[in-house]
């Protein structure tokens, strides 16, 4: 496997956060971000004002997209909205973790069969942690209700949840998850060095891809970067090389054609994993 051919799965697993105030800047956004990246999420911020129809355009372009919408509602609103959402062509839908939204995805099964849109279940937001959980009055960890939402969620046939990296490498390890094929998509994902913002389940690219997450959600590290595109191709850059060291991929085959910076880190991590 080459450089080249690594970097293009790594800019797969790039999912960046459309998080601005409307399509004009959106716009803006995806021309500066240009070929460095390949798949957009669009959240609440953005379904609130023409989010949906920049989802269709970008798909038009060949773009990946991902709905954010975390419907959380009634099994039969939750099933227009999907309903509506897949007109769009959206690659990734979310949910709430809950029981109407089971229900609705059931239906869903039974009218329409497979969807080309995949349903992944939102479990406990990368901005809280285990004291967040207290003020909700859940008396547990994060980590444990993660868990216990993601089982749950994966048993009703979700194809994928979304988790922060801590939680993503003891699901992949799971028991009861194990034998099943699912998605892990990663928030809260964070350059070293990088503010935390709001969030507060926060990992590192590299922490992430070890830890199992199949892709991985990054807003503002990218989009309230000085040069947005010199910071996506950084962390598509730090994908790769993590994902290297997942597929033991030997140092003297991958390091063609790198820089020293991508050099460096690798053999960092190949001694970390010795
Ligand atoms: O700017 P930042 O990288 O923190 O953006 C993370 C994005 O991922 C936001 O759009 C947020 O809505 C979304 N998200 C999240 N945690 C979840 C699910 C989605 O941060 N559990």
């Amino acid at each position: 496997m080459t450089h080249a051919t690594l970097i293009d799965e790594a800019r797969g697993k790039l999912i960046v956060a459309l998080d601005v105030p409307n399509i004009d800047l959106a716009n803006e956004m995806i021309d500066k971000l240009g070929d460095s990246v390949v798949f957009y999420k669009i959240g609440m911020e953005l379904i609130y004002h023409g989010g949906l129809d920049l989802a269709k355009k970008l798909k038009e372009q060949g773009k990946k997209v991902f709905i954010d919408a975390k419907l959380h509602d009634i099994p039969r609103t939750v099933l227009a909205a999907a309903r509506n959402i897949e007109k769009y062509e959206a690659d990734l839908l979310t949910l709430h973790c809950n029981s109407s939204a089971y229900r609705a995805f059931e239906q869903y099964r039974a009218e329409s069969g497979k969807s080309n849109m995949k349903w992944c279940f939102v479990t406990v937001l990368t901005s809280e942690d285990d004291r967040d959980l207290g003020k909700m009055k859940i008396r547990r960890t994060a980590k444990f209700h993660v868990k216990e939402l993601a089982v749950e969620a994966i048993k009703q046939g979700a194809d994928g949840i979304v988790a922060s990296a801590q939680e993503a490498e003891s699901l992949r390890k799971d028991d009861d998850l194990k034998n099943n094929e699912f998605i892990i998509i990663t928030p809260g994902i964070r350059p070293e060095g990088s503010s935390h913002n709001d969030q507060r389940r926060v990992t590192t690219p590299t922490n992430a891809i070890q830890s199992g997450s199949d892709y991985l959600v990054v807003g503002r590290p990218i989009i309230q970067a000085d040069n947005p595109k010199d910071m996506a191709e950084k962390i598509v850059e730090e994908i790769a090389d993590a994902l290297a060291v997942k597929k033991n991929i030997p140092n003297n085959v991958y390091t063609i054609q790198r820089n020293n910076t991508s050099m460096l880190r690798h053999e960092k991590l190949l001694m970390a994993n010795a």
